[in-house]
């Protein structure tokens, strides 16, 4: 218990899925935590679920002066910055030659830029409190192997695993105690990965088990877990890692997995 108390979290695409577990956990120890998403109806939800320590703001992390708005309002609300976990992002299917411009500036937008943003903003506020600082920017494992068939996520997500090692170096050379880890999931069950097996908007729980019983696949909890830990004091001197989280599969060699 109490693993980040005291300590105040921004977590992005927090109205759903992995964002909504590591706000959950996040919370259980002792955090007070910002929930942001587009989906306003699903936050609010989230954020009333975990009580007063939790607050919701409609975000949408592509939208500079939307991040500024909310780490203001954290700063307002909650007096203080120590965690970011840059987690919103979006699937969208398609391999390099079936996949539009549109589509693969939007996947981007999301999935790298709006990660940027949010280191960008959320340092300076950070190293104005004092104490240091966590931000744990949510890759996968398509960005450390090919993925024909994403091609516009996989970029997107190559692109954080870059940028997260840059800040943590840049952070190391100002001294200002801010860490910067990124997270590769495999499969996690969420709707997001019911959406793109299903091909349809929309996922059922059990749409969700199904596939899950299918692929193996680990729960957001698990993710969670690891998220406490780099936003915890516990992982003072992991800054900068790939913290892969896949039971295995990106060792395995080249052959159909089961
Ligand atoms: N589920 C997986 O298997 C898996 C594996 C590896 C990485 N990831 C990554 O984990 C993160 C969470 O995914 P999830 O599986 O929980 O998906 P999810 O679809 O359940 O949740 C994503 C959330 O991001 C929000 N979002 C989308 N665009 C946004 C925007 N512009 N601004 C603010 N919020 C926005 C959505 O509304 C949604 O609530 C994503 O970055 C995803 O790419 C997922």
């Amino acid at each position: 218990m109490d693993r980040v108390k005291g300590k105040v979290a921004i977590v992005t695409g927090a109205a759903s899925g992995m964002g909504r577990a590591d706000a959950v956990l996040l919370a259980q120890q002792g955090a007070q935590v910002v929930l942001t998403d587009l989906n306003e109806k699903d936050g609010m939800a989230a954020a009333k679920s975990i009580g007063e320590n939790a607050l919701f703001i409609r975000h949408d992390v592509t939208d500079e002066d939307n991040w500024k708005l909310v780490v203001e309002r954290t700063l307002e609300h909650f007096g203080r910055l120590d965690i970011l976990v840059n987690n919103a992002g979006l699937m969208t299917m398609g391999s390099v030659v079936d996949t539009d411009l549109e589509s693969f500036r939007l996947t981007n937008a999301v999935n790298s830029e709006g990660v940027f943003l949010g280191c960008k903003h959320a340092i300076p506020a950070m190293e104005a409190c004092g104490g240091g600082g966590s931000i744990i920017n949510m890759s996968s494992v398509a960005a450390l192997h090919g993925m024909s068939f994403i091609i516009a996520y996989s970029a997107s997500k190559g692109a954080v695993a870059a940028l997260t090692k840059s800040v943590a170096l840049y952070c190391r050379e100002q001294a200002n105690g801010i860490r910067c880890n990124s997270i590769h999931p495999d499969g996690v069950k969420t709707p997001m990965v019911a959406k793109v097996m299903s091909g349809r908007d929309t996922a059922t729980q059990e749409e969700i088990d199904a596939i899950a019983a299918a692929v193996p696949m680990c729960e957001p909890t698990d993710i969670a877990n690891l998220v406490l830990y780099l936003a915890s004091d516990e992982s003072g001197f992991v800054n900068g890692a790939e913290m892969v989280i896949d039971n295995a599969a990106t060792i395995t060699p080249p052959t159909p997995r089961v």
